[in-house]
């Protein structure tokens, strides 16, 4: 278990707020992602539960924790709705970490350790693109659960009960 200094935590919490507060990043609240949420949303959360894994541990350093904060929140970066465009539907598993990468590196130029993270997050569905680094397989671990969580959920989106997820990451390196 490790600590974080207090200017760790507000530099993490820092770039939390500022992609939270992004209007290119929030116009993943329009598209729908499973029945429980929208891509807004779940991106948020896997960005908090990978946080909060990441933050326990020594061998992540801040650098780490910087490219696993911002490679959770724009792993699904990709901007279109799959239901709308029904020659996506097939292809969308494949294509969107490749798509949301490239959207990334346009809109945020996101560097290298980042796009390797955003790429590989949907493996073992894209075989090519493995996780080699311990933060590309906690972002791959950690989509898989919130998706398969969200994928099962049978009660509907509701704006109150998420906006837990909209606040603060700060503290939960305190628990
Ligand atoms: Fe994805
Ligand atoms: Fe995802």
């Amino acid at each position: 278990m490790r600590e974080l200094t207090r200017e760790q935590k507000a530099e993490l919490e820092d770039i939390y707020q500022r992609f939270l507060h992004d209007e290119k990043v929030m116009r993943m609240e329009e598209i729908q992602m499973h029945r429980g949420s929208s891509c807004y949303i779940h991106s948020f959360r896997v960005a908090k539960l990978c946080i909060l894994k990441a933050a326990r541990y020594k061998r992540y350093n801040m650098q780490n924790l910087k490219d696993v904060l911002v490679a959770a929140i724009l792993h699904d970066y990709y901007l279109y709705d799959w239901r709308e465009h029904h020659e996506l539907k097939k292809k969308h598993g494949r294509r969107h970490p490749l798509v949301a990468c490239e959207n990334a590196v346009r809109d945020f130029n996101i560097p290298k350790e980042v796009q390797d993270i955003i790429k590989s997050h949907m493996w073992p569905l894209t075989p090519h693109l493995y996780p080699k680094t311990k933060e590309a397989k906690l972002v791959n671990r950690m989509d898989n659960h919130i998706a398969t969580r969200e994928a099962l959920t049978f009660r509907a989106f509701k704006k109150k009960r998420h906006e837990k997820y909209l606040k603060m990451i700060s503290h939960l390196f305190d628990k």
